[in-house]
């Protein structure tokens, strides 16, 4: 499909200014808790990315009316009249996104039923959902699988209870919030991923008339209510979207100005990029990302839960990385396979090995498990432009990163991919002065 290659002339340091809008990783989410509500909600600061359509349509077909707001980015979405929706429909409409698991808990409430088509995301690791339907078994929904997918009932209100995760997962902290506000009784919630995106959804679900307490030991604390209002939230900027173009203006020696992007949500990144030589300034508007000149620094790094550095800024990240002098090393201990995409930064000049043992401070999960999920990445290599296919949303920009700041042309595949998550990349990059030709 021609329409779904980029042409990438690189060698040119991207400059200039782009603004980055709501979390992809928040703001599906604040959309399914509007079917919750009695009222409408407005979220604002709404970027026009794939999984919003997704969601949207998802919601639309099971009753909720959403349309623009008065504000640019601006969606409302009225929940009056939510209704079943046919199961061929939901299949189709799901589409390559993780987030219609989470329409489990408000169908449940609202209609006793609903039905979660097979699901999609980014191919980063095994992805299981056995945490989310293990959750919604304790609410006492009772869940049967099928060839299309799971269909999950609730013959009495769903009751509070407690939980404890095996692991801090973004996904089943949501299911669990999602479905624990409408609850009978009191929900604890015990080892739960408490990123930046999940304290702002416990905002959303706050103004809609929710009780949610956190603990200082990631514990949740949820007091079911009878009924809950509409909201009127401002989406959390995207700190996945700001860092990956930090890490652009890193790899191709260029400065860029993200205004949107947030210091706070960004500590850890911020760190790490000045550990690396990166210099940044931050300002009530945005901050600004450069590459000060001289060498970028080896590094060693960890990927965690929050607060330690998100595995969603690794892979950019190693793009720059195969610009600093000497040898870093990099250890993947949220997804299994998310390293994979460094055989194509090899075949485009990077010295990049992987590795089945944990490498770094800490034995994570995936240790002796025959997962290549560390790497040593030996810099500073010079790259070639190369033929390349996109693996999955953040190896893919970071497959344009690597085009970018590649001497010579690439042809990029798959690009189509990156519009789940990065709003108008491609006005973006012609922004910021990117030689590229979509064909
Ligand atoms: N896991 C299980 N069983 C489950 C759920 C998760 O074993 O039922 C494991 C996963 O396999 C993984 C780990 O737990 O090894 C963490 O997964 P988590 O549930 O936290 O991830 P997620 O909710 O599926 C969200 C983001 C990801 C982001 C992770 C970690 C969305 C839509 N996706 O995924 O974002 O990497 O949290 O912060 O919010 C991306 O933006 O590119 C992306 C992949």
């Amino acid at each position: 499909m021609t329409d779904d290659v980029l042409i990438v002339h690189g060698g040119t340091p991207l400059e200039g200014e782009i603004r980055v809008r709501g979390a992809k990783n928040l703001v599906p989410k604040a959309m399914v808790a509007a079917l919750l509500g009695h009222e409408p909600s407005r979220l604002r600061n709404v970027p026009d990315i794939r999984d919003v359509k997704v969601v949207r349509g998802l919601l639309q077909l099971h009753g909720v009316t959403v349309r623009a707001g008065e504000e640019e980015g601006e969606l409302v979405l009225d929940p009056t009249y939510v209704e079943s929706a046919n199961v061929a429909d939901i299949d189709a409409h799901a589409g390559s996104s993780r987030i219609p698991i989470l329409f489990c808990g408000p169908l449940l409430h609202r209609l006793g039923h609903a039905f979660i088509p097979g699901l999609g995301g980014c191919d980063i690791g095994g992805r299981p959902v056995d945490f989310h339907f293990d959750v919604l078994r304790q609410f006492g929904a009772v869940i049967e699988k099928h060839p299309q997918g799971t269909v999950l009932n609730a013959p009495q209100r769903l009751r509070g209870c407690k939980i404890e995760l095996p692991y801090p997962s973004v996904g089943a902290t949501e299911q669990v919030l999602l479905t624990a506000v409408l609850a009978e009784g009191v929900t604890e919630l015990r080892n739960a991923a408490i990123e930046p995106e999940i304290v702002d959804l416990i905002c959303v679900l706050q103004k809609m008339g929710a009780i949610i307490s956190m603990g200082t030991d990631r514990t949740i604390l949820i007091t079911g209510v009878d009924r809950l209002g509409g909201y009127n939230h401002r989406a959390i900027p995207d700190r996945l979207e700001a860092a990956s173009w930090a890490c652009a203006a890193l790899a191709t020696q260029g400065d860029i100005y993200v205004h949107g992007a947030r210091q706070l949500e960004m500590m850890t990144f911020l760190n790490t990029f000045r550990k690396v030589g990166g210099a940044f300034s931050v300002d009530d508007d945005g901050i600004r990302f450069w590459h000060p000149g001289g060498e970028l620094k080896a590094i060693a790094l960890e990927t965690d839960v929050h607060p330690g550095f998100q595995t969603d800024w690794q892979q950019p990240l190693v793009v720059a990385l195969t610009q600093a002098s000497g040898l870093s090393i990099v250890h993947e201990t949220v997804y299994e396979s998310r390293l994979g995409f460094t055989s194509a930064l090899n075949q485009m000049g990077a010295h990049i090995q992987l590795y089945r043992e944990c490498l770094g401070g800490t034995p994570c999960r995936f240790g002796q498990r025959n997962f290549l999920h560390s790497a040593v990445v030996s810099g500073p290599s010079k790259l070639q432009g190369a033929e390349l296919v996109i693996p999955d949303l953040r190896g893919g920009f970071s497959y344009l990163i690597a085009a970018l700041a590649a001497q010579g042309t690439s042809r990029v595949h798959g690009i189509d991919l990156i519009n789940r998550g990065y709003e108008n990349f491609m006005d973006k990059l012609r922004a910021l002065g990117a030689q590229i030709e979509a064909p």
